[in-house]
């Protein structure tokens, strides 16, 4: 997608929103992330762009090939066919009560105003020490909160800083399938090939040792997703690789 044909889904954004009723201002979000239509086949990207908008750049080459998400396109689609749609995850009830005072206290403490502000860059003090205790416990052994833990805004900036700091250009990133969408357009913004490895979703602990012991062997990372470590089904139980 060009910088202006961006804008102008921003911009249409904004417009049906501020000239409709409150209900339809909560789809902005959903509006913004709309594809355009692409440009004409006989009409290069980058010159009309250019033509039309001196100032602004074409994006960046690395990004070519990368533009479409399953998102767009299915948003796009449940706007279209409006079907009860189980591919986002918007709940429809509340946060624990508990959780939403915390937040409302943490954002109008007169007394610790430090809250509102720049916080520790890995990871504010409390919050680090609050998850080395839970995951010390968790995979047996004593997670040092200022060296070992890390808090970042949701799994998308944890694996795209970690992919950045960990893929240079030329590498080969073994995915395993089926896998979230994210991980190949990140892998391919860094520069790495993607290798895909049809596999069951589902391992044993086993298998992830032995997964770990081939790590080891040729020098390898291996970044496991684990957002849902907590959501198991009855009787079943999460197995880490880091346990
Ligand atoms: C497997 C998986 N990884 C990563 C993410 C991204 O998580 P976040 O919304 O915390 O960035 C999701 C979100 O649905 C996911 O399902």
């Amino acid at each position: 997608m060009t910088v202006l044909a961006l804008q102008e889904v921003m911009l249409s954004a904004v417009r049906r929103a501020t000239t409709g009723s409150l209900a339809k201002q909560s789809r902005v979000f959903q509006y913004q992330r709309q594809t355009p239509q692409p440009l004409p086949a006989t009409v290069p990207q980058h010159a009309a762009t250019m033509a039309s908008s001196p100032a602004l750049p074409s994006i960046a080459a690395k990004t070519h090939g990368i533009e479409k998400s399953v998102w767009v396109e299915f948003i796009q689609l449940a706007l279209e066919v409006k079907p009860l749609n189980l591919g986002q995850g918007f709940p429809d009830f509340a946060a624990p009560d508990h959780v939403r005072k915390a937040l409302s206290q943490a954002a109008s403490s007169e007394t610790n105003v430090l809250l509102n502000q720049y916080t520790r860059g890995f990871g504010h003090p409390r919050l680090i020490n609050a998850l080395s205790k839970i995951y010390s416990k968790v995979v047996g052994r004593e997670i040092n909160p200022m060296s070992e833990v890390l808090v970042t805004a949701g799994a998308y900036e944890a694996l795209f800083s970690t992919i950045m700091g960990l893929v240079d250009p030329g590498d080969e990133v073994i995915i395993i399938e089926p896998f979230f969408d994210c991980y190949v357009p990140q892998v391919k913004l860094a520069g790495g090939t993607p290798v895909f490895v049809p596999l069951r979703p589902v391992y044993k602990k086993e298998e992830l040792m032995m997964i770990a012991d081939l790590c080891k062997k040729y020098n390898s990372v291996a970044i496991m997703d684990e957002v849902y470590e907590w959501m198991t089904y009855s009787g079943q139980e999460h197995v880490r690789m880091g346990d």
